[in-house]
């Protein structure tokens, strides 16, 4: 049967219309919701123009409390009934309340090859550390930041004139190829890892 996915942004959305643009013909899922903790995320304007549902959930009016708003996230999606959640660039910290409701049905994609390099400023990071390799990976959410079984990394080689900007923009357009790749496998049950060179 065909799974149902919300998508949860905080920015741009670049992976989100990724994977929204390959959610069609055999796909074994389809887009229910795409969700929001950004009234002013520009990928909630496309899903919008696209006829996806869309709910922005402010994360400001909890302050520190997140199972609060863990539950007026859970609230919204419960109206879309979807089978799995897709993180993609979703800047918020989920807790064990949460993740552990979505175990094996929540994923995200992280611009990094985890396990190295979790959490923020992992180009810059990994430019640091003189990594010859860097690239994206796609994982299981657990309640550890950026942990879970691995899905699915793309990789590719550090230039000696790469930037952290060069190196955001050329993992970002791997992210592209390996999320949604990650997900037609997800969704069909497969949880065998894919690794792609870039
Ligand atoms: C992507 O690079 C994604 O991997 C990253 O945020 C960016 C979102 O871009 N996610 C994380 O850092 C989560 N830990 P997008 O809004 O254009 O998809």
């Amino acid at each position: 049967m065909t799974k149902r996915v919300a998508i949860f942004v905080s920015g741009g959305g670049s992976n989100m219309r990724a994977l929204v643009e390959d959610m069609t013909g055999d796909h074994p899922a389809r887009p229910c919701v795409v969700v929001s903790n950004t009234a002013d995320a520009g990928g909630i304007v496309w899903a919008k123009a696209q006829g996806i549902a869309t709910v922005v959930v402010d994360h400001r009016p909890f302050g520190g409390d997140r199972p609060a708003f863990e539950a007026a996230l859970s609230a919204a999606l419960e109206r879309h009934s979807p089978d799995m959640i897709c993180l993609a660039g979703f800047m918020r910290k989920l807790t064990g309340g949460f993740t552990d409701v979505w175990a094996g049905r929540m994923i995200n994609i992280h611009p990094s090859l985890l396990p190295k390099y979790k959490g923020l400023n992992t180009h810059a990071r990994a430019l640091e550390a003189g990594d010859t390799l860097h690239g994206c990976t796609v994982h299981e959410v657990t309640a550890a930041l950026d942990d879970g079984p691995i899905l699915g990394q793309a990789s590719l080689k550090v230039a000696p004139d790469d930037t952290a900007e060069t190196l955001a923009a050329r993992v970002l357009t791997l992210e592209h190829r390996l999320y949604p790749a990650v997900l037609r496998r997800f969704a069909a049950g497969i949880r065998a890892p894919l690794f792609i060179t870039g």
